[in-house]
């Protein structure tokens, strides 16, 4: 379709991205608009903080964000919740974990990522017309080791010609709904959404550490996007507002930045196993809770008592794990206790 026949003329994006692959689909997104004659701008919400641009009503607007805990991250989420009220055609393009298997390139999951900043679009009278995931290179670094680089070239190349497309498709006034096949998908794993958005996110924002190699830079904490690092004792410490984005631990200079495996979970068994068994039984002995009522609905006591707890211990236990790391042999048994910290555990490189 030529310029002048295309709906839009002008293309606003605006993307939060941890480790660039948000970034990598809102600047090829904007470089094929302006291939077709449209005047595109990319906003990184990071960096906007308040001041949110004025967007005239004709502007497509358009959001790319990575999934976190099969949700969009809160940082996204907070941001449309302030973005003013419009009646502009927008889409959402959120990135998932993409790997390559074999010559498989395989899927990730959203769950809520794509519906619940729909909704909040919708109430703001927003029109979607484009539900979007794209499958980029899984930067889940704490889980896995990062992809081979052969890997995020496969990969990588194959979502540069999904973008191709999908920009020329929502561009012409199209809708692109590919979103929706993975609703029922989406809908069986929303409870996990809403479990890591209300509690699974705060647990893992504790499992960062700076190593014995840390040179207390601060290159973490300046480029945190939502600002989560803080220097205490000449340290970084993650605070509750972390992301975990994963930009720290791939842009740290010494590679210092780790997951301590080894301490969460004996951290984890102790604040969502022993300890809340122990403290059931506690209450048992003291008699505020009775022996038949203990063994009448020991399940109910016990998960309760490990998410009323769960938390709290995992938090005491980072204040905790922040105080030990000063100790150097101590740093050293955490560091060797973290799968990150092997050589042949990648960190993830998003492409420029
Ligand atoms: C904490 C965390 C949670 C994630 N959760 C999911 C998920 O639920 N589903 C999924 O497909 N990918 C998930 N991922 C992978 C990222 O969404 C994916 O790699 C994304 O492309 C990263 O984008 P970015 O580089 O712009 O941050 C997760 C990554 C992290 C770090």
């Amino acid at each position: 379709m030529a310029a002048a026949q295309l709906p839009y003329k002008q293309l606003a994006l605006f993307y939060f991205s941890g480790t660039g692959n948000a970034r990598f689909a809102a600047h090829k997104i904007a470089a094929f608009a302006r291939e077709k004659g449209v005047e595109a701008t990319v906003y990184n919400i990071a960096e906007l903080k308040k001041d949110v641009p004025e967007i005239p009503e004709s502007t497509l607007v358009g959001y790319c964000f990575p999934t976190h805990g099969f949700n969009a991250p809160p940082v996204l989420l907070k941001f449309i919740r302030k973005f003013p009220k419009g009646k502009n055609h927008v889409f959402l393009l959120n990135t998932r974990a993409g790997m390559r298997i074999g010559k498989l390139h395989t899927a990730g999951l959203g769950g809520l990522a794509l519906w619940l900043p729909a909704l909040l679009l919708l109430f703001k009278g927003y029109k979607t017309i484009g539900f979007r995931p794209l499958d980029l290179p899984s930067n889940w670094i704490s889980l896995h080791p990062g992809l081979t680089d052969k890997a995020i070239r496969f990969i990588v190349n194959h979502c540069e010609q999904t973008l191709e497309r999908f920009t020329g498709k929502i561009l012409s006034g199209k809708p692109v709904l590919n979103g929706l096949l993975w609703l029922p998908a989406d809908i069986i794993i929303s409870p996990v959404s809403v479990a890591y958005y209300f509690y699974g996110r705060f647990a893992l924002a504790k499992t960062f550490f700076a190593s014995y190699k840390c040179t207390g830079c601060g290159v973490c904490i300046d480029n945190c996007p939502v600002g989560a690092i803080e220097l205490k004792n000449d340290r970084p410490y993650w605070t509750y507002s972390c992301e975990s984005c994963m930009k720290c631990m791939n842009h740290c200079p010494h590679r210092a930045i780790e997951t301590a495996h080894g301490y969460t979970f004996l951290l984890w068994w102790l604040a969502f196993s022993l300890l809340p068994l122990l403290i059931i039984k506690l209450l048992v002995i003291m008699e505020v809770i009775s022996a038949a009522f203990y063994k009448n609905n020991f399940d109910f006591l016990f998960n309760g008592s490990s998410i009323l707890f769960g938390l709290i211990i995992v938090f005491a236990g980072y204040k905790l794990l922040h105080q030990l790391l000063r100790v150097k042999i101590i740093n050293k048994i955490i560091t060797f206790t973290s799968l990150t910290h092997f050589r042949w555990w990648r960190r993830y490189k998003a492409p420029a």
